[in-house]
């Protein structure tokens, strides 16, 4: 209890500080926001968004999970992605990964941790799609840090993906993806891709993402080719799944 009380307390003194430097500080920020860069991060306490990146409130407008991962099927960072390009019109959007990371060293090994195994998925993946380059690096170590750069490019490619970035590069050049990985010795980020802003360059992104792939189709799933049906159209595409399936056509069904 004692150390959360000491949560409450820095939160009053803070405030003071920043009154006391600007009477406006919290007023100006206090109708809207319109932050310029979307972060997309891990949870990591040892990765605080705003102080790594020296932005102020206001600035950063922030999704966090367990290894920053990027998935269509997540409604959280789908969400948040929408909000983030469809409504505040946020000009970057960043990834980023840190070494050292928990999420990724759990996804690296066989040990069972429950629930988060299912989360951790995406980054076995990583690993098993990585793995003839991989195993060219003995020191463990830097196999680690390999893992963690290579997460950073697959979820920055999930990311040129969504329909909510193809629809806006649709629409121009913006938002521009980026991928770093902050380095916890030192404090510092790294840049792993950056500027991204085509699906030429998300393409790009792919060939490094698989470099240690032999040449072949991607192995996630392709750039959508196809609308995406709803409704009728998909009740109608299923059905015609099926049929295509049981080799019969639509009008010489047999009952
Ligand atoms: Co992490």
């Amino acid at each position: 209890m004692e150390n959360f009380r000491k949560i409450i307390q820095h939160n009053r003194e803070w405030a003071a500080a920043m009154k006391a430097e600007d009477p406006d500080y919290f007023e100006k920020r206090a109708s809207r926001q319109e932050p310029h860069f979307l972060y997309i991060g891990c949870s990591d306490s040892r990765v605080p968004a705003n102080v790594v990146t020296g932005t102020e409130p206001g600035e950063l407008f922030v999704h966090r999970n367990i290894a920053n991962v990027v998935l269509p099927s997540d409604l959280n960072v789908m969400s948040v992605l929408q909000y983030a390009v469809e409504v505040l019109d946020v000009k970057h959007v960043i990834v980023t990964g840190h070494y050292n990371c928990g999420g990724v060293k759990a996804a690296m090994g066989n040990q069972s941790y429950g629930l988060v195994d299912l989360w951790l998925q995406p980054i076995r993946n990583v690993v098993r799609w990585n793995k003839p380059e991989l195993e060219q690096i003995e020191d463990e170590q830097a196999r680690f840090d390999r893992v963690v750069e290579l997460n950073v490019l697959e979820q920055l490619y999930h990311l040129s993906e969504t329909p909510v970035i193809q629809n806006a590069w649709e629409k121009g050049k913006r938002p521009l993806l980026h991928g770093l990985v902050y380095d916890i010795h030192e404090g510092l980020l790294r840049e792993i891709a950056t500027g991204v802003d085509s699906q030429e360059a998300a393409d790009a992104l792919a060939q490094r993402r698989q470099s240690g792939v032999p040449a072949g189709p991607p192995p996630v799933m392709g750039r959508l080719t196809q609308p995406v049906l709803a409704g009728d159209a998909l009740a109608d595409a299923i059905a015609q799944r099926v049929m295509d399936r049981l080799n019969v056509t639509g009008g010489s069904a047999k009952r």
